[in-house]
């Protein structure tokens, strides 16, 4: 037991050297200027925001990173492209200017767009929503996977990274592999239509304090995933599964898959259409659950 935990940290401490140097190498916007321009994009919307929380330096830093990526040419997909050129021109059009916000919808009192659904029918979703174990043998269609994969992607993400991609396993033998190295998924995954791992490009998170940040950003996602399974009669249910701690063979899943070095797996989901009806799990009283201000205050 102590021999695999410390055989896991070492594999952790090499993944977060390699990827910090792969990073410090790579300052330019070679390995994924898509990446780079939905970060400093970020940063660049937030310093718009509330310009008096960043000094102007940090402001002129980041306009100037996002003016390089921006000329990367082809690699940047098109809606990124326009969503980064709107906030570059809005701040080409405030510089200088001493306001307490310069995002233009702050200035202008821009109303948001109430939601159409109601909390009831979202929450509703939400404690509907089980985890399903028992499939039908009939394979995920394309659009269900594109649903699928929206999901995930319209999860929040630190500093707007975006940084998963999703892998849907259904070919028999791959699936069987896959299925025997989830610790707790091995009992049922291989019957299920397929099996989706979500991995993270996760080379730009090199600080040791960002370390456990791929996995709350595909945590998010995965829940998203989740929830729209549930409107959608397919039937859903999330393992473990993460680099580093609960995978077994892991090399060998990054092998078969053809996973880069400087991704991470984090989660694994079962996902197939499914008539299993699974009781109500009862969750505790709300009110047994919150405090105000401090734990243990009613
Ligand atoms: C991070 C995480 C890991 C989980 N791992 C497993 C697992 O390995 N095997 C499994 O059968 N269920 C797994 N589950 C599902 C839980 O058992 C399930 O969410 C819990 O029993 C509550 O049931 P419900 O999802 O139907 O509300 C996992 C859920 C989460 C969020």
């Amino acid at each position: 037991m102590t021999k695999k935990a410390v055989l896991q940290y070492i594999r952790e401490l090499n993944f977060f050297l390699r990827a910090k140097s792969h990073y410090i190498l790579d300052r330019s916007c070679k390995t994924n200027p898509a990446l780079l321009l939905r970060k400093r994009t970020h940063h660049l919307e937030r310093y718009l925001f509330a310009p008096d929380s960043y000094s102007p330096q940090f402001a002129e830093s980041v306009y100037n990173d996002i003016k390089k990526v921006l000329s990367c040419g082809d690699m940047i997909p098109p809606a990124q492209r326009k969503w980064s050129e709107k906030i570059v021109s809005e701040y080409e059009a405030t510089i200088g200017q001493n306001l307490k916000t310069l995002c233009p919808m702050q200035l202008n009192n821009t109303a948001r767009r109430q939601s159409p659904i109601t909390p009831e029918t979202m929450l509703n979703l939400m404690q509907q929503r089980r985890s399903r174990r028992i499939f039908v043998n009939t394979p995920l269609t394309d659009p269900e996977k594109n649903a699928i994969c929206q999901a995930a992607q319209s999860a929040p993400s630190s500093c707007n990274r975006q940084t998963l991609y999703l892998i849907f396993v259904e070919e028999r033998e791959q699936k069987e592999f896959i299925a025997s190295t989830v610790p707790g998924g091995h009992q049922f995954f291989s019957a299920a239509p397929c099996i989706v791992l979500l991995v993270s490009d996760a080379g730009d998170y090199r600080y040791p304090e960002e370390r456990t940040i791929p996995f709350i950003d595909g945590a998010a996602a995965t829940e998203n995933i989740c929830l729209l399974c549930e409107t959608m009669g397919l039937g859903c249910c999330w393992a473990s599964y993460s680099s580093f701690s609960c995978i077994n063979h892991e090399k060998d899943v990054r092998k078969r898959l053809k996973i880069p070095g400087t991704h991470l797996i984090v989660s694994s989901l079962a996902i197939g259409k499914s008539d299993q009806f699974v009781c109500d799990i009862p969750r505790d009283l709300p009110k047994n659950r919150f405090w105000n201000d401090y734990y243990g205050n009613r």
